[in-house]
C-alpha cells in the first residue's frame, strides 16, 4: 500500500516505522502548512492509497479537507479539533469520501473504553461514588483535555444517569465529570477514572510504554479502509 504521512513529528515517525514494517511504502510527508503547494506537482503521479494524519489541532481539518479533494481515504489521530468534527463527517459524506477517526487507536485503550462503559453501569445505582477522570501527557501536547479523556468522559455520561457534561478542572458541579489534566515530560499516555466514597474508592487505569501501540492501530486502520467510502472508527475493525 502506498502511504501519505500527514505530519512528520513523534507519531507521524513512528507510524512510518510499523508501516515500512509491514511492507508498506511511504510515498509522500507533508510537515508544514506549504508542503502541499511545494509537493503539488508530484501529487498525481504517487499513486497514493490512505492518507494517515498525526498533525496538529490547528492543521488537521485542511489536510482532511485536501484529502477528500484527492479522493484518498484518511486515517486521522490527530486530536484537538472535535469542534469540527460534525462538519467534517457531512463533507465526508456528501462527497462519498473515506474517513477514519480514533481518539486514540491502541488496542488496549479501546478494551479500556468499553471497560469504562462496562463499569459505569455498573456505578449508575451508586451514586455516593463520585466519579472523576486524570490525563496525564507529556509537556509537548498541545491539546487539554486529550481526546481520549474526551471520549472516555462522553461515555461516562451516556452510561451515569446523573452526569450530564464534563469539564476540565477538578473543581465541578454535582451534575458535571470533572477531567484533570497533568502534563509531565516523557509520559506517553495515562488515563484513570476513578470513584471515591468517603470510605473507599475504585479505580481503572490505562498507561501507554511506548507509541507503537497508537502507530500500529493507525496502519491497521489505513489497511482496513483502503478503498472504502464512509466513516469508520475502532468498533468497525475491532468489534469492540
Ligand atoms: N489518536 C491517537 O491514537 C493518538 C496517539 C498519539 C498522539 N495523537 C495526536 O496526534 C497528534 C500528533 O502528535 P505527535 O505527538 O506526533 O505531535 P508532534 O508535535 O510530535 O508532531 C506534529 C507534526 O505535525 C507537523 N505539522 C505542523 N503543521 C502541519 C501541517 N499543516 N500539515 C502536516 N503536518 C503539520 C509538525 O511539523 C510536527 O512534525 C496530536 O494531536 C496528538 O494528540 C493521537
Amino acid at each position: 500500500m502506498n502511504i501519505a504521512l500527514l505530519g512528520y513529528g513523534k507519531m507521524g515517525k513512528e507510524v512510518e516505522r510499523v508501516a515500512l514494517s509491514r511492507g508498506h511504502n511511504v510515498v509522500l510527508i507533508i510537515d508544514t502548512d506549504g508542503d502541499w503547494y511545494e509537493k503539488r506537482s508530484q501529487l498525481s503521479n504517487l499513486k497514493i492509497d490512505v492518507a494517515i494524519d498525526f498533525s496538529t489541532p490547528k492543521s488537521a481539518v485542511r489536510n482532511i479537507s485536501k484529502c477528500f479533494e484527492l479522493n484518498l481515504p484518511v486515517v486521522v489521530g490527530t486530536t484537538g479539533w472535535l469542534d469540527e468534527l460534525e462538519y467534517i463527517k457531512q463533507t465526508c459524506i456528501d462527497g462519498d469520501h473515506g474517513l477514519f477517526y480514533s481518539s486514540n487507536f491502541s488496542l488496549g485503550v479501546n478494551l479500556f473504553f468499553e471497560l469504562n462503559r462496562i463499569l459505569a453501569k455498573l456505578m449508575k445505582a451508586h451514586t455516593e461514588y463520585v466519579p472523576q477522570i486524570e490525563e496525564i501527557h507529556h509537556t509537548q501536547k498541545l491539546d487539554s483535555p486529550s481526546g481520549t479523556a474526551i471520549s472516555l468522559a462522553n461515555d461516562l455520561v451516556r452510561n451515569l444517569n446523573n452526569k450530564v457534561a464534563w469539564v476540565n478542572q477538578e473543581d465541578a458541579k454535582f451534575d458535571e465529570i470533572p477531567i484533570v489534566s497533568k502534563r509531565i515530560d516523557d509520559v506517553t499516555g495515562i488515563h484513570s477514572i476513578t470513584y471515591t466514597s468517603s470510605d473507599d474508592v475504585i479505580e481503572i487505569k490505562h498507561s501507554a510504554f511506548s507509541r507503537t501501540g497508537f502507530a500500529l492501530g493507525a496502519v491497521l486502520a489505513a489497511e482496513f479502509i483502503k478503498g472504502k467510502v464512509g466513516i469508520f472508527g475502532m468498533k468497525d475493525m475491532l468489534g469492540v
